[in-house]
């Protein structure tokens, strides 16, 4: 089944379903291509998380395809069968590639050539009239858009302003803290942030730096129906091959 539509707010409160796990594969591309040959395969990476229940494939082609190519979207696209999340600038080329590509989602992300990761939220006051613009066709192609942004009530209006259809919360202040107090500040921002988002109609996904020790408490914030994570499966996957390290995240999550 394509993109599943189930979401946690279209059950009754009987029926909860868990939170989705959406997988980034990008770095299994960032080990193949420290080789410049073919292994390991992020379609099969793919395809082994979605096997193991990932709900969604993530990948992010980036401006200088540091990691994911443009033939691994082109395969990932004919091999995902559950819901291929396509992160990316707002590029002319980016929304050309997406058009062509029809992943059921795109994750518009800030991005800097020199960053090692993104970093920050897309910054929607500064680009509004643009992003209003750059959607528009992606709709008509049936195609959903997420903005990934801070957990910032302003951010949240402008991303419904804007039509989008998901916001994507930053989690990377949250992950950063050391200090258990902040930590849990900054959990209840998410969280308020997250409820916010959902009353204005917005589906709310959480992502960045999320690990297999600090997921847990967002498996009970009900507004946040899927979370990504990407770094710190694929370095798990290297100790205990992916299949587990996939397993191991969801039963985290459950
Ligand atoms: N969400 C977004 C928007 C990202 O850019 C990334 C990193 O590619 C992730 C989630 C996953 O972050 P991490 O690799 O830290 O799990």
């Amino acid at each position: 089944m394509r993109h599943a539509e189930i979401t946690r707010f279209r059950q009754p409160d009987t029926a909860y379903v868990p939170m989705r796990l959406a997988v980034n594969i990008d770095h299994i591309a960032t080990l193949r291509n420290a080789r410049g040959e073919h292994e390991p395969d992020p379609v099969e990476a793919a395809l082994i998380a979605e096997k193991c229940g990932a709900a969604g494939i993530v990948c992010h082609l980036r401006e200088d395809r540091r990691h994911i190519k443009d033939l691994d979207l082109a395969r990932l696209r004919e091999a995902v069968t559950s819901k291929l999340d396509l992160e990316m600038a707002m590029t002319a080329e980016m929304q050309q590639i997406a058009l062509k590509t029809r992943p059921e989602l795109i994750t518009l992300v800030p991005e800097k050539r020199e960053e090692l990761t993104t970093e920050g939220g897309f910054d929607i006051a500064r680009h509004f009239d643009t992003l209003v613009e750059f959607l528009k066709p992606l709709k008509a192609g049936g195609i959903e858009s997420s903005i990934f942004i801070e957990p910032e009530k302003s951010a949240i209006e402008l991303a419904a302003k804007a039509s989008a259809d998901m916001v994507e919360l930053h989690t990377g202040a949250y992950a950063l803290k050391a200090d258990e107090r902040e930590r849990t500040l900054e959990l209840e921002r998410i969280r308020r942030a997250a409820t916010y988002a959902r009353s204005l109609g917005l589906k709310v996904v959480a992502g960045h730096g999320l690990n297999y020790r600090n997921i847990a408490p967002f498996a009970a914030i009900r507004e946040i129906e899927e979370v990504s994570i990407g770094h710190a499966i694929i370095a798990r996957a290297a100790f205990t091959g992916l299949e587990a390290a996939v397993r191991e995240m969801l039963a985290i999550i459950a």
